[in-house]
């Protein structure tokens, strides 16, 4: 790691501590440029991104393929409005749907819209297909989920921080305890419509569910005919070794709710991707956005279609997630309490009496390393998937150098 005698970073920390408002806790790097799985700060360090903008960047920085897309795309028309067709706008649907196994795509630009989307397509295919009475649609959410940062998805979220202080609240849901098949059929009824999922969850500290959870809830959704909404926003595109995280339980659920990686790190680009029966309840005007689907996104979207196409990328998750876990379930008993996930994606749980997370992410940085701390005591390790298994090595041993300075 190079150090430079120049100290631009405390300089722009101050800065953005003054002009911004204080919704986000940085660590204090401040990140100047960046290549596949490596980012350099304002003062010459590199650090290995174990984050990887909480899975957006999937394919590394400045993916050669998607810069490309990007690049062209940007040369020749970059936003009509649904209004109007563009080039690029079928292609994607058409690639999306396919890689999905799936009819129709409606594209959208973050997650939480995305989210949204599924939540209103789920109440209007209840009312309209389902026959539940009008205003009665109620969707099965599990407890610790994290969906985004809209009003309605907070208002189901059983986060203090993400909930309190922002109501009133939107009803209609029901938290059920994730990974408990006896309570989702306990809170299913005639008004049912949904049950809303992360297959993973990923904020609540990467919460793999017991196996069979998945195929249940499908069993379940399919048997109180009531949709299966699969947010795979962080599991889904390669992360955890399968296209989705379903595949896990070769389970496909009703609807996908995707983002992050979609874009590529390039754009935000989301989209809920669904059978006709489902989408096709829509009808124009009723649903929409200016930039959902626009050229640019559509291009970078294709072609981060075109990288998962060819399942490399869900390989090298799959074979550095097992270097990855192994190295990481080594230091359980020295400092870590207990490590979960799959693929290129872990949940580690530092011992409390010797760091918070915080702490662990803060002297992590120093090495070189940055990774993201959550809940307390859980740190995650989500690379982009080309790393290289130096680069995994070179994380989980800084993680015990630091385990082991604290001790
Ligand atoms: C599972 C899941 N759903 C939804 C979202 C919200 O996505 P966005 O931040 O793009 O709105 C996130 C973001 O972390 C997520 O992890």
């Amino acid at each position: 790691m190079s150090v430079m005698n120049t100290n631009r970073t405390a300089a722009a920390v101050v800065e953005a501590d003054r002009y911004t408002a204080h919704n986000y806790h940085p660590l204090p790097v401040v990140v100047a440029d960046a290549d596949g799985a490596w980012v350099t700060d304002v003062d010459g360090r590199r650090y290995l991104d174990c984050l990887a903008g909480y899975s957006a960047l999937n394919f590394g920085h400045r993916h050669p393929a998607l810069i490309d897309a990007a690049r062209k795309q940007l040369d020749r028309v970059t936003l009509t409005s649904r209004a109007f067709l563009h080039d690029q706008f079928a292609p994607f649907c058409r690639d999306l749907a396919e890689l999905c196994r799936m009819d129709l795509v409606l594209p959208m630009n973050t997650g939480a819209e995305a989210v949204e989307t599924a939540i209103k397509v789920a109440r209007k295919w209840g009312y309209k297909v389902k026959g539940v009475p009008d205003g009665q649609a109620t969707i099965v959410v599990a407890a610790d989920n994290f969906h985004g940062r809209t009003t309605t998805i907070i208002s189901f979220s059983t986060d203090p921080d993400a909930r309190n202080d922002f109501g009133p609240y939107t009803p209609g849901f029901r938290i059920v305890p994730y990974g408990d098949l006896a309570a989702m059929r306990e809170a299913i009824d005639e008004t049912t419509v949904a049950v809303l999922i992360e297959p993973i969850q990923g904020e609540a500290g990467v919460l793999v569910p017991p196996t069979g959870y998945l195929t249940g809830v499908r069993e379940l959704c399919t048997r109180e005919s009531v949709l299966f909404l699969a947010d795979e926003i962080q599991s889904g595109l390669g992360r955890t070794g399968e296209t989705f995280a379903c595949d896990h339980e070769g389970v496909v659920p009703d609807m996908y709710i995707l983002g992050k990686a979609l874009g590529g790190g390039v754009v935000p680009v989301s989209a809920v991707v669904s059978r006709s029966d489902v989408l096709g309840v829509l009808k124009p005007g009723e649903h929409g956005s200016t930039f959902g689907g626009n050229p640019l996104a559509c291009a970078v979207g294709i072609a981060v279609v075109d990288l998962l196409s060819t399942g490399e990328f869900q390989e090298r998750a799959r074979d550095l997630g097992a270097v990855l876990h192994s190295r990481l379930s080594d230091l359980i008993g020295h400092g870590v309490t207990a490590v979960r996930g799959r693929g290129l994606w872990a949940g580690v749980d530092i011992d409390p009496a010797l760091m918070t997370g915080r702490q662990a992410c803060e002297r992590l940085m120093a090495t070189g390393v940055l990774a993201k701390d959550t809940h307390g005591s859980t740190i995650r390790f989500a690379p982009p998937l080309v790393v290289t298994e130096s680069d995994v090595h070179f994380a989980v041993d800084h993680l015990a150098d630091v385990l082991h300075a604290g001790a």
